[in-house]
Order: structure tokens, then C-alpha cells, then sequence
């Protein structure tokens, strides 16, 4: 019988990076060292990295070709140039800060929109963007419904927003304490699933009905309008880039980290449409980052992004990524193993917590499933659940988070097929041995985004 094609990679190799394949004893002792926390590892140590999706990309020939022109003039620069067009092209609003990464723009933007007594609202805030609205001393809701949340539940725009959760919201704290909405495409703290337009449409019509400010926070947009287009009716025909551009026509605002969707390993952007505020982040950003024509990245880094930013929306490398990393989701899933249905953009999420029913949250089965993966295949991922987000009560008893996930990060044009086909296999002896796995315990931790330095030893 004939077999389905093979979705190959639409690219090919032109420079190598060898990757050291150590042995699983080795792998053991290296993650002891580490304290039982992969973050902590050297990276010659792993063999396949899918801790982020963020600043990993491989970048194309064009490019490097584009860096090697770079301006790099403090002021002025042809390459700020270049960057600013394409970005207002994109965006459709006037003003254009350039930042050093994602965070920045956050800090800027919700520095001077936050403050006590402020509120900010949103599909889900990532860890960045709460804790740049906090640190302010506002408050940061999300706002996801029960549905979305349902792992099992198959729905095309499990990102959207709950716009009846947000208009309770408003009324209840009143419109003139609302800083903003944000609208996370995809939404990465919700298994990478996307957001319909419709719902950006409900969400502008929210803020209009209020007089609020809408932002995006769309640093995989790309990705996102490959959603709308394969989902959502009346969108099939229209090209990924028009997309992008009908939902942030409906914006007041766009932050982006560049080390997603914007192909380049570091940048980011704060893109406004009103004077004022562009104005006020303006002196910010000449204060902490750096003069409006750089803000913070070198004059190559902004060729990069500006190349970046057109080849995303190339149509065969979106179905591309979009199909490979739902090919690993199939995989796995076809196996056995407990994830977040349907499969995110930029990552696979594994519910640990049923793949290891027998360790208890308190001994972290995402972290259990974390080092697995790493002795038995030197893969590298992130924990997404209680050594991330928990919490301790008054009596130091852990609150745990709301789910116990691990988070399979895909970098952009990276890793091919092959590398893909096996992950899939090492999760073989993951099932294989997931009675016999055990939990960890915390050793250390700071009192700030644990997950990253924390130790920790075996139960
Ligand atoms: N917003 C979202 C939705 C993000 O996913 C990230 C970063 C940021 C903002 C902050 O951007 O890293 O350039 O400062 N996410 C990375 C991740 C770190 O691994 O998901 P940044």
C-alpha cells in the first residue's frame, strides 16, 4: 500500500552544529551535578533542546547575508529603517520602539499603563507579562473558560479569550481602573492554542463598548494566523500575512518578542498607534534601552528580525511547522501518552500528573517526567506545573498549580524529522519504565521564578 508523503522540512542544511550524543550513565551523573534541574545543565550535555522555542532559531542565508550589512550607526540607521517599514507594514500603526527582547517592551509599556489600584486583563498572561504588571503593583487577571482548560476537550480556539469572564471584570473593579486587555496569540500559557479572530473582533468591541486599550502580545501571530486560516471559515483563502494584519488592525497596540515568530535569536518590539503613549514610552525606552533607532540591539540584530518577520509567513514553511509539531503530538499521543489536546503551535504539553499517577504532587511528577527525558534521551524540557507555579500556605504546605504539565518546546527550522522520530521512540522506554519513576523534592529554592535555579534531589 502506498504510503502518505512525508511533510519534508522546506529548507536545506548549508552549515552543521554537531551534537554530542553521550551515554545515559553519563547523562545520570551530569543531571546530579545539576541538582535534578535541567536548566542547570551545560548545553554540550543535551542532545535535543526543546526547553523554549524562544531565541532557537536557526536563521535562513538571507538572513545572515542581511546581517552582514548592518548599520551599525547609533542614529539613523538603514537597518532601523529597514526593520521600522516592515514592521509598520505589518502592523498598520505608526509608532515603532525597538526593545532588546520581549520583556522590555513589557516593562515599558505596563510600567507606565500599571501602578496600584490598576487592573489588566487577559486570555492568559505569560510569566514575563504578569510579573512586569505586578511588579507595578497591579493586578493581572486571566480570563480562559473551563473549556479550555479541559485537556481532553477538542476545540479549535482553546486560546480565546472569556469575554464574559473580562466584561465581569470591568464592571466589577470599573472601566477607569482597567490599564489594558491583552490578547495572547498563540496563548503560550494555555498549551500554545490559538485565538479566532472572532474573538479578537468580541474583544475589540469589548474595549470600544469601555474606551479600553487593546493590546496583543503576538510574538507567535504567525503561527496563530495559520490557525485562523485552517479553522476558521471565510479565512481559508486569505494569505497567513493578511491575517496577521486583519487582527492587529483591530489593536491599539502590539508587543512582540522577535525570538519566536520574528526568526532572529534576540529583539523585541513595542508597536503603538496613539501619540501620547508612544511619546511616554519613548523617554522610557531612551532611558533603559536605548536611542528609538536601536533601542538595545545592534544594527545586524535588526536586519535579522526584518528578514525574520517576511519569511515567517512564508505559507509552506507555516504548514510545515504547524504539521511537525502536531506529528510529534499524534505520535505521542498514538502511544499512549497523557497531552493537551488539540496539539499547540510551538509545543507538545504532557499531563505528567496522569502519566505518573503514583507520585504525588508534592514530589513534582513534572519534574520526575523533566529528568527522565533527560537521562534516557539527553532531552532537554521545562516543567510547567508546581515548581513553577506553586505556592506555600501559611503552614509552608504546597498549593499546588492548577496542572502538572511538561512543555515540549519545537525551535523554529532547528531539528528535522529524524530528530523528531526520535523523541517519539525514547518516550517508548518512558512508558516502559513510568511505574518504577520517581518523584523529586526541593533542596533549594529562591524566592523568586523558582524553576529556574532551584535544587533539587530524589525521593
Ligand atoms: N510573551 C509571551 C507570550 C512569551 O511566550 C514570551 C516568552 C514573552 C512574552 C517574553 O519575551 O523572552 O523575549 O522577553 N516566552 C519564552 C518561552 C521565554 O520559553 O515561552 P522575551
Amino acid at each position: 500500500m502506498k504510503r502518505p508523503r512525508t511533510l519534508a522540512e522546506p529548507f536545506k542544511i548549508k552549515m552543521v552544529e554537531p551534537l554530542r550524543i553521550a551515554t545515559p550513565d553519563y547523562r545520570s551523573k551530569a543531571l546530579e551535578k545539576a541538582h535534578y534541574n535541567p536548566f542547570l545543565l551545560h548545553s554540550d550535555d543535551v542532545y535535543i533542546d526543546l526547553l523554549t522555542d524562544s531565541g532557537t532559531s536557526a536563521m535562513s542565508d538571507h538572513q545572515w547575508a542581511a546581517m552582514m550589512i548592518g548599520d551599525e550607526s547609533y542614529a539613523g540607521s538603514h537597518s532601523w529603517e529597514h526593520l521600522e517599514k516592515i514592521v509598520k507594514e505589518l502592523t498598520g500603526m505608526p509608532y515603532v520602539l525597538p526593545t532588546h527582547q520581549g520583556r522590555a517592551a513589557e516593562r515599558i509599556l505596563y510600567g507606565i499603563l500599571g501602578g496600584k489600584n490598576k487592573v489588566f486583563i487577559s486570555n492568559t498572561h505569560f510569566d514575563t507579562t504578569r510579573a512586569n504588571i505586578e511588579f507595578t503593583g497591579a493586578q493581572a487577571f486571566d480570563c480562559i473558560s473551563d473549556e479550555s482548560l479541559n485537556h481532553e476537550i477538542e476545540l479549535p480556539f482553546k486560546g480565546n479569550m472569556d469575554v464574559k469572564q473580562a466584561r465581569e471584570i470591568i464592571l466589577k473593579y470599573g472601566a477607569e481602573k482597567i490599564s489594558a486587555v491583552i490578547l495572547t496569540v498563540t496563548n503560550n500559557s494555555a498549551g500554545g492554542q490559538p485565538v479566532s479572530m472572532e474573538n479578537a473582533m468580541e474583544v475589540r468591541a469589548l474595549c470600544n463598548e469601555f474606551g479600553i486599550l487593546f493590546v496583543i502580545d503576538g510574538c507567535r501571530i504567525a503561527e496563530n494566523s495559520y490557525f485562523i486560516k485552517h479553522r476558521e471559515k471565510s479565512y481559508r483563502e486569505k494569505a497567513c500575512i493578511d491575517i496577521a494584519r486583519e487582527m492587529l488592525d483591530l489593536a491599539d497596540g502590539f508587543v512582540m518578542s522577535a525570538k519566536k515568530d520574528g526568526l532572529a535569536n534576540i529583539g523585541g518590539l513595542l508597536v503603538l498607534r496613539d501619540k501620547t503613549l508612544a511619546g511616554k514610552c519613548t523617554n522610557l525606552l531612551i532611558i533603559s534601552e536605548g536611542f528609538t533607532t536601536y533601542g538595545g540591539l545592534t544594527g545586524r540584530d535588526m536586519e535579522a528580525i526584518a528578514v525574520g518577520l517576511e519569511e515567517i509567513f512564508d505559507e509552506d514553511y507555516l504548514h510545515y511547522r504547524i504539521k511537525s509539531t502536531e506529528y510529534l503530538g499524534r505520535h505521542l499521543h498514538e502511544k499512549g501518552v497523557p497531552l493537551i489536546r488539540p496539539y499547540g503551535g510551538h509545543a507538545i504539553y504532557i499531563n505528567a500528573k496522569e502519566l505518573y499517577p503514583h507520585i504525588p504532587v508534592e514530589q513534582f511528577p513534572g519534574q520526575a517526567l523533566v529528568c527522565n527525558l533527560y537521562v534516557q534521551g539527553g532531552i532537554r524540557c521545562v516543567e510547567v506545573g508546581s515548581v513553577m507555579f506553586g505556592k506555600y500556605d501559611e503552614n509552608s504546605k504546597l498549593i499546588p498549580a492548577k496542572s502538572e504539565l511538561v512543555r515540549l518546546a519545537i525551535p523554529r527550522r532547528v531539528y528535522t524529522q529524524s530528530h523528531i522520530e526520535y523523541v517519539i521512540d525514547v518516550f517508548d522506554d518512558i512508558l516502559e519504565q513510568r511505574t518504577s519513576a520517581k518523584g523529586v523534592k526541593i533542596v533549594y529554592e529562591p524566592p523568586f521564578l523558582r524553576h529556574f535555579t532551584a535544587k533539587f534531589s530524589e525521593v
